[in-house]
């Protein structure tokens, strides 16, 4: 989306322009790199050992990989084989994480689709969301991982759907908040900052 499409106000900030990289954990670095490299033909951009996290006195050996996209930005994986688990590598449902790349024609989706599928890595779709279609795969740390395409009249059903997003929070959240508030709690739900995290690091 164009800058101009934007409205939510920065003030004299310019506007964050993009993402630089989404970061997840991996279980192995040549496993993961070769389903980003040599099946999603993202190439290995840098793959660095660190000995410690910076700020923390305790040393925690890991090695920070990174996949370029074609704009430049990255997917990014942290190899720390002290604090993994294979319980951390199921495949997560879509709901909780999912990351999608985009292509720009139908036939490069479809491509996409057979290549992948020829590499022994079962794709699924095109699924057609009205805005975007999409196929979709898990990567081998059970990240699902999507490819979508625009549908024709995407900028002009995006427009639409943003002239009616904030109403839309307003009904769902009006459908919703009692199931949350007995979920959550209405403090969980009014909280505008993150709790601290209770998991063993
Ligand atoms: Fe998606």
């Amino acid at each position: 989306m164009s800058n101009a499409a934007q409205t939510a106000s920065t003030g004299a900030l310019a506007p964050i322009s993009s993402i630089h990289h989404a970061a997840y954990r991996c279980r192995d670095a040549e496993q993961t790199r070769w389903f980003y490299e040599d099946v999603l033909g993202l190439p290995l951009v840098a793959a660095i050992i660190n000995e410690k996290v910076a700020g923390l006195e305790k040393d925690i050996p890991y090695l920070h990989l990174f996949f370029a996209l074609a704009d430049g930005n990255t997917i990014a994986f942290f190899d720390e084989p002290d604090g993994a688990s294979e319980g951390q590598f199921q495949r997560t449902a879509g709901f909780d994480r999912h990351v999608a790349f985009l292509v720009n024609t139908e036939k490069e989706l479809l491509e996409w689709q057979k290549r992948i599928n020829a590499a022994g890595v079962s794709c699924h779709g095109p699924v057609d969301h009205g805005i975007v279609r999409s196929i979709y795969m898990y990567d081998p740390n059970g990240l699902q991982t999507e490819i979508c395409l625009r549908a024709p009249g995407y900028d002009a059903a995006m427009a639409e759907q943003k002239k009616v997003a904030g109403e839309n929070i307003r009904k769902w959240n009006a459908r919703t908040r009692a199931t949350k508030e007995a979920k959550f709690g209405a403090a969980a739900l009014d909280r505008r900052t993150a709790q601290p995290s209770t998991r063993k690091k």
